[in-house]
């Protein structure tokens, strides 16, 4: 008996020593391929090369293909389990031809491989062909001999095979297997043809041509082929089984389930034990290539197959979650084929085992409220949509749960009330929003969140991705287009662009088509999860509906992944240098410099800046990969990652891990762990380097630290360093003698400036080569009066201290005159003689004299000014006069 190993082998080897080359399956998640949710058949990796977009360096392929169906167009979600060959998750074996060969080959190949090596009997073969196929038609009867009876055709879309609404597409040739009279059903074409007799298991399709839009189909460049094998069915066939589910990989997987919970696997809770089997797989392949859990797009799907699991795991009375435990059967089934599965093994388990720990918390409380409202309904009733909303709402029942809760009771969902319930619910919060103030001008985003719904964020794991264009915005308004020189916002149904969030700037780069150059500006978020591009279109016409390429500027996103990444070090450093009291108050990162802003009382010293740099780089030089994984929130606070106080978190949150160091009992823990939705480098030595810039106040008690990584880093430091080499030019001196250097110029300055001033005084007050005296006698009094220039007002005072020292008894009068043309006049009256005179009276008259008013003082100290310093010498011989009288009047 082969296995399903061996068959995917046997296959594979088969194709490639008729020349084709093994390719790897390609991910769930189309990254080429924005209008399918997911992979869903083999050829979609090979779209654009079929229409001759893309080249590769071959021209004829095998794969064996992951597929996904459910949610979106084709979607067996519902059917699974209680069939016997529908599932989420299969394998499609195929061949390819690019132009090479074409359909007799195609059916020369497929005839031998399954006759010869899969050794099927010819009589249990039959093959369709599109009715108006007569070359197929031939071949077949030439190549297998087949009487006309064995070849029937068909007018249907059933032999006329196309991936959707548009891509490549042709007739087709499908090739069925009789199981034998013992099952019920017809031939293909007849009216018991939905019977389970006739299985067919191989889709031989005619490339030919493609949908360019729905009413414009045109020829590829050259005719081309595309088949699709079910694995699990090639499987069933060839170990004589009736059931998909009884092949060997599944059936290892269901007595696995049976031996966890100890229910019988083919009594009657058998569709339980598939249901599992199947929806472990789709899980966990979803996963493994990047799908997490949530409540939009492929998200919500991935949560949708995960919860039904979930659900039947409780039917099967599973008292601890029971997912995550079947995860390790798989990786040993399918690892060797699939590596990207053992790469993800651990993240795998882990979300399972998060999704139905919590799951299970509102799964009970759930079903107690379903029963309670469906106790008094019998078997053909409807339940209301409002009560299966409430079920959404409240316990995170996806609707098709609902339906499944009560399919065994033959009661329905009113699921167009569910819709509008689900559409009031909106429209409710809508109006919330309405209400309040500024956001008014913003209710744009909330219908085209209603038309076009969630983003989702490719970003995490690709900068770049094709989108379709939902909508476009300008001035305000929905749009149909945006012509060349125009700006407005553009949304897409899919974007690697990350939207401004948790203190990470958004990204910037282009949008691109035939013909068609826009240039993305920044990427906003609005209402939670709508990514709105800022756009101005450069060439060409942007139009709604276009399928697009998007391509995140990567220079300036892989600044800023090692500027957040930087950031979530330097945090952990602040802490162990200042201590558990620092917490985040704020920060910005982008592509040129990080900013973090923190609690802390005083400025850092510079020990404290050199402790934290230092405690930083270790790390990055360490080199140490940065983990993120996707956690429940108490799971998180848990584990000690650091969150934001007062932040809202969802359930789930992103950690991001980074840095090893010894646990004190032993082991290791993560240097920095925080709760984190920006973008990181994927290892620390791609920070390259951090250093700090700046230390300031943002305000009392919140500090605020500046750094640069990578490239800025090393621009910033060099021409820190250009600078001091010029600094070591102008001194003639080596660089590393420049801070001493600098000290003794500094302090040789304050000296020449101290000698300057003094020497100045001392020319002022008639030293330095003057010889005019400049003390007379006025009526039996000492009088010196003096004008000078050059000495600053502050120091005229000190100038008048030291005549009056060396007058010994009088009055001293000194008028200094500005660069400006101004004057100063100070008086000044010995110990002796105050109270005979008052130096605020003389003060006075100067001041009159100088075109000024009043001064101030004391009586034996007054000071003042005026605007005319050319009447300096008139100020003094007014003061004179002044004395003279005052002088005169008090001799007696
Ligand atoms: N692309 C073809 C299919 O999915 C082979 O059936």
């Amino acid at each position: 008996m082969s296995s399903v190993n061996a068959i995917r082998s046997t296959f594979l080897n088969f194709f490639r020593d008729a020349g084709h080359e093994i390719v790897p399956s390609s991910s769930l998640v189309p990254r080429n391929d924005p209008t399918l949710m997911f992979t869903n058949a083999g050829m979609v990796q090979f779209k654009n090369v079929f229409t001759g977009v893309e080249k590769r360096p071959y021209n004829r392929a095998t794969t064996s293909q992951k597929c996904v169906r459910a949610g979106g167009k084709h979607n067996d979600l519902d059917n699974v389990g209680y069939t016997a060959r529908h599932h989420t998750f299969f394998e499609m074996l195929g061949n390819f031809s690019f132009g090479d060969y074409f359909k007799a080959d195609a059916i020369e190949l497929a005839w031998t491989l399954i006759t010869k090596q899969f050794d099927l009997p010819k009589d249990r073969l039959l093959v369709t062909v599109y009715h108006d196929d007569d070359e197929a038609f031939d071949l077949w009867r030439k190549i297998a001999g087949f009487p006309e009876s064995k070849i029937i055709r068909i007018p249907t879309s059933d032999n006329f095979w196309a991936m959707g609404d548009t891509g490549p597409c042709g007739p087709c040739s499908e090739i069925f297997f009789d199981q034998g009279d013992k099952l019920w059903g017809g031939p293909p074409g007849s009216a018991d043809e939905d019977g389970d007799r006739f299985l067919e298991f191989w889709n031989l399709v005619f490339m030919q041509y493609e949908q360019v839009t729905p009413g414009d189909r045109s020829p590829l460049p050259r005719p081309s082929i595309d088949t699709g094998m079910g694995l699990e069915r090639m499987a069933a066939i060839l170990q004589g089984v009736p059931s998909n589910y009884g092949t060997d990989m599944m059936r290892r997987l269901i007595e696995t389930v049976a031996q966890l919970t100890g229910v019988d696997p083919d009594g009657p809770q058998a569709a339980s034990h598939r249901i599992i089997a199947d929806h472990l797989r789709a899980s966990s392949f979803l996963v493994a290539d990047g799908v997490d859990p949530s409540n939009e797009g492929r998200g919500y799907v991935l949560r949708r197959i995960m919860r039904r699991a979930m659900r039947h795991a409780q039917l099967l009375g599973a008292r601890e979650p029971l997912m995550w435990r079947l995860v390790p059967g798989l990786v040993r089934e399918m690892g060797q084929a699939f590596p990207e599965l053992v790469a993800a093994e651990e993240r795998i388990a882990e979300i399972l085992r998060l999704e139905e720990t919590r799951f299970r918390v509102t799964l009970a409380r759930g079903l107690s409220m379903l029963e309670d409202e469906t106790r008094t309904l019998t078997p053909g009733a409807t339940l209301s949509g409002d009560v299966a909303f409430r079920l959404y709402d409240t316990f995170g029942f996806p609707l098709d749960l609902t339906q499944e809760a009560l399919r065994a009771r033959e009661i329905k969902v009113d699921d167009a009330g569910f819709a509008s319930a689900m559409a009031r619910q909106k429209a409710d919060a809508r109006k919330a929003w309405s209400g309040s103030g500024e956001a008014a001008t913003e209710t744009v985003w909330f219908g085209l969140k209603e038309d076009v719904g969630a983003t989702e964020f490719l970003g995490y794991g690709t900068e770049t991705a094709e989108g379709v264009i939902t909508a476009l915005v300008r001035d305000g308004q929905p749009v149909e287009a945006l012509s060349a020189g125009e700006n407005g916002f553009a949304l897409l149904n899919q974007t690697p662009f990350y939207a401004e969030s948790g203190g990470q700037l958004g990204d910037t780069g282009t949008i691109t088509g035939p013909g068609l150059r826009v240039r993305v500006t920044d990427t906003r978020k609005k209402l939670g999860d709508l990514f709105v591009h800022a756009v101005t279109v450069e060439d060409g016409r942007l139009a709604k509906r276009a399928a697009v390429e998007l391509a995140v500027d990567h220079a300036r996103r892989g600044a800023i992944r090692a500027n957040h990444s930087a950031t979530h070090l330097l945090h952990e450093a602040l802490r162990q240098v200042l201590g558990p009291h620092v917490a985040q108050k704020g920060s910005l990162v982008g592509p040129e410099r990080l900013r973090f802003d923190f609690s802390h009382q005083k400025p850092m010293t510079d020990a404290e800046l050199e402790a934290v740099e230092n405690l930083a780089n270790a790390v990055v030089l360490r080199n140490e990969p940065v983990v993120t994984r996707l956690m429940g929130i108490d799971e998180a606070r848990a584990s000690g990652a650091r969150a934001l106080f007062g932040e809202k978190y969802g359930d789930e949150v992103r950690v991001v891990s980074m840095g090893t160091v010894e646990n004190e009992g032993g082991g290791a823990k993560p240097y920095s762990i925080e709760l984190c939705g920006g973008t990181h480098a994927s290892r620390t030595g791609n920070i390259g380097l951090v250093t700090l810039v700046g230390e300031s106040a943002v305000s009392a008690g919140v500090r605020r630290l500046e750094a640069k990584t990578g490239d800025a880093a090393r621009q910033h430091l060099n021409a820190e360093s250009r600078r001091l080499q010029q600094a070591a030019a102008l001194l003639k001196a080596p660089a590393d003698t420049v801070p001493e250097r600098l000290a003794t110029l500094v302090e040789e300055r304050r000296r020449l400036e101290r000698d300057l001033g003094e020497a100045r005084k001392r020319l002022a007050m008639g030293g330095g080569g003057t010889d005019t005296p400049a003390a007379r006698d006025v009526a039996g009094v000492g009088f010196f009066a003096r004008a000078v220039t050059g000495v600053e007002m502050k120091d005229l005072k000190g100038l008048a201290d030291e005549a009056k020292g060396s007058l010994g008894s009088g009055i001293v009068a000194i008028v200094g005159v500005g660069a400006d043309g101004k004057a100063g006049v100070v008086v000044s009256v010995t110990k002796d003689l105050v109270g005979r005179f008052n130096a605020v009276d003389f003060v006075r008259v100067g001041s009159e004299a100088l075109g000024g008013k009043g001064g101030g003082g004391r009586p034996d100290m007054a000071q003042a000014g005026g605007p005319n310093g050319a009447a300096a010498e008139a100020a003094l011989e007014a003061i004179g006069k002044a004395l003279e009288q005052a002088a005169t009047a008090t001799a007696a």
